[in-house]
């Protein structure tokens, strides 16, 4: 099939990389004229594993082209896939703004039968004035169908994700527009969700927060592990062999973030004050989550016995999670601004993430070291905040030898308390 991806950010682009390999002629419009010459050349804009390699392979295989314009790409495909940002307005709901005008640009220019596929997380009835918008522009003798086949996959395992995601899930409301999304994704061996457009909308949000929710329960009973002195961490683990409940998602740590769980919270907990109903659990899911990274920073002004004004502390890790240069709504970001904001002279390594961080903390006195061991030279504390491998895997007799004092703060849980003891540290986990 001819398709079109419009967004080459962590979604477009996997998706559209994926499925040209899978041998269709995939067009990918974006925006910015650099950013498109820079593709054309290999030149990858995100950092997610692999993406480097198979974007090189299909461009040079022709099956994978990059452009700023709609006329060719659009008129050439069976579907166009919308890929592009839904970030959260002050309010909590999702701005949409990019997504419909996206959409009028595709309606302008469709031509034959296309189906217009949202990939993009959007609510319920989103599809629905993509519907209006395409038929106030298209012309008459154009024909189209919406289809919102929402995505699933995690930064860092993109492209294993997309060729093996648990589940498609495709709303539709035509036979013809489902059998073609049934038929682009036939080589991708996952279940097949056929179901209504307003049915695939829900089941992104419900997805995500279902699993921040997971994830702020797990929190929740490490912190009250911490409490009665039980160990948080076996608390988990023991649930978590309940099949009922399964052990993904059940770690104790620093808080989610991200540029999906956080916004599409907010954006459901939206969704449901607009049809009067006060999705009060995700609140509190969400103060559950501000309140763990908060947490962290309270542990280490505890090791450092209340004064954390001048002192000099570590932050490693800045990216939202391992293996990806994703900044946005990192936990790193709220443990950062509060440990200014509390006087300490931070200095923060991340294998990835830094150039990222720059612009977002251009804001704050913070110093960006240039390795692992640098940044924790004669630190009062050092706090983890993500769990990448090489801190895991990091020498720490010559941390401990490096530090003024001794002290970690381990958000991730990725440290042994015993090991950690034994090498002389003062340590503390999440949850036991
Ligand atoms: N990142 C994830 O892990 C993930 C997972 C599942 C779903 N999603 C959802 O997918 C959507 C995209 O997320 P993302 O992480 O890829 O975002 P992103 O910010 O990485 O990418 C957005 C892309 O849209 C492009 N864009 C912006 N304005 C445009 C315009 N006017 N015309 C053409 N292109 C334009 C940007 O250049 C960028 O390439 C969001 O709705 C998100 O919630 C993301």
């Amino acid at each position: 099939m001819t398709i079109t991806f419009v967004g080459h950010g962590y979604v477009g682009l996997v998706s559209a990389a994926v499925f040209a390999d899978l041998g269709n002629t995939v067009y990918v419009i974006g925006h910015t004229a650099s950013k498109i010459e820079s593709l054309k050349k290999g030149i990858i804009p995100i950092y997610e594993p692999g993406i480097d390699e198979l974007v090189k392979r299909n461009v040079k295989a022709k099956r994978l082209l990059f452009t700023l314009e709609y006329t060719q790409a659009i008129s050439s495909s069976d579907a166009v896939f919308i890929a592009v940002g839904t970030p959260p307005k002050p309010n909590g709901e999702a701005d949409l703004s990019v997504v419909f005008d996206v959409a009028e640009k595709v309606g302008k220019h469709l031509k034959g039968y296309t189906v217009v596929v949202t990939k993009s997380t959007v609510p319920v009835g989103t599809n629905k004035r993509i519907r209006e918008i395409i038929n106030r522009v298209r012309a008459a003798s154009s024909s189209f169908d919406i289809a919102s086949v929402p995505e699933f996959l995690r930064e860092g395992q993109a492209i294993s994700d997309t060729r093996h995601p648990d589940r498609v899930v495709i709303g539709t409301d035509t036979e013809k527009a489902q059998e073609v999304m049934r038929e682009l994704h036939a080589p991708i061996q996952a279940t097949q969700v056929i179901t209504t457009i307003e049915t695939a909308e829900m089941i992104k949000y419900a997805s995500n927060a279902f699993l921040a929710t997971k994830i702020s329960f797990a929190n929740a009973i490490a912190s009250l592990s911490e409490k009665v002195g039980a160990d948080g961490t076996a608390v988990l683990s023991g649930i978590g062999l309940d099949r009922r409940i399964g052990s993904s998602f059940l770690n104790a740590g620093a808080g989610y973030g991200g540029s999906c769980f956080p916004k599409d919270v907010k954006a459901l907990i939206a969704i449901a004050k607009g049809y009067g109903y006060d999705f009060s659990l995700l609140r509190e899911v969400e103060t559950i989550n501000k309140h763990m990274m908060l947490s962290i920073v309270e542990k280490a002004e505890k090791m450092l016995h209340g004064k954390v004004r001048g002192k000099e502390i570590t932050v490693l890790g800045l990216s939202f999670k391992p293996d990806t240069d994703d900044m946005r709504d990192a936990p790193s970001l709220v443990v950062i601004r509060k440990l200014a904001e509390k006087g300490a002279r931070v200095r923060v390594f991340d294998p990835i993430a830094m150039e990222n961080a720059r612009k977002i903390l251009a804001d704050v006195s913070v110093a960006f070291a240039k390795d692992l061991y640098s940044s924790v030279k004669d630190a009062d504390a050092t706090i983890i905040v993500t769990e990448w491998d090489e801190f895991r895997e990091a020498d720490l007799g010559k941390i401990k030898k490096l530090m003024k004092t001794p002290n970690v703060v381990d958000g991730r849980n990725i440290y042994s308390p015993t090991r950690m003891k034994e090498l002389g540290f003062t340590y503390v986990g999440v949850g036991r």
